[in-house]
């Protein structure tokens, strides 16, 4: 798998994790709720796992390219947003305020994700080979497997 087709994967399970703990956020009361606590850790440990390998693996290759540079600078900027939301989340308790911010964090992963795969993979994909992607691809493979297996 190349890197493209791998962060398309991850990007296609990060938004169903939103879609699942969106669907068992429905009826929030502001009570501790393992079942979403579950989903949140999950969710929340697959979106940083995959920015880092995103920032490590493929941003830090493209940082370079005159071409990509703003647009990788952007990413930065949007990851680091992502990770505030997240990091805020996780010591909140569940009430309106976490649906409400977990719905802006939802927006803004969505909106960065479409920008990814819709400006940065095309520029991405006209400076990297075909061998570089596949190489990538398997380096990120490799980190994801090493993060799941220190948490
Ligand atoms: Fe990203
Ligand atoms: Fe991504």
């Amino acid at each position: 798998m190349n890197i493209f087709e791998l962060l398309k994967r991850d990007h296609e399970k990060i938004l169903k994790s939103f879609e699942e703990l969106e669907d068992a956020g429905g009826e929030v009361s502001g009570k501790q709720d393992a079942g979403q606590d579950k989903l949140f850790a999950g969710l929340k440990q697959e979106l940083e796992s995959h920015m880092e390998g995103e920032e490590e693996i493929f941003y830090a290759e493209l940082r370079e390219e005159e071409d990509t540079r703003a647009l990788v600078l952007e990413s930065y900027e949007e990851h680091h947003v992502v990770k505030a939301l997240l990091s805020e989340l996780e010591g909140m308790p569940k009430d309106e305020y976490w649906i409400a911010k977990l719905s802006v964090l939802r927006e803004n992963a969505k909106h960065h994700i479409a920008k990814e795969e819709d400006d940065v993979f095309e520029e991405a994909q006209e400076i990297l080979s075909e061998d570089q992607s596949r190489s990538m691809g398997k380096r990120m493979a490799e980190f994801k497997k090493e993060q799941m297996t220190h948490k």
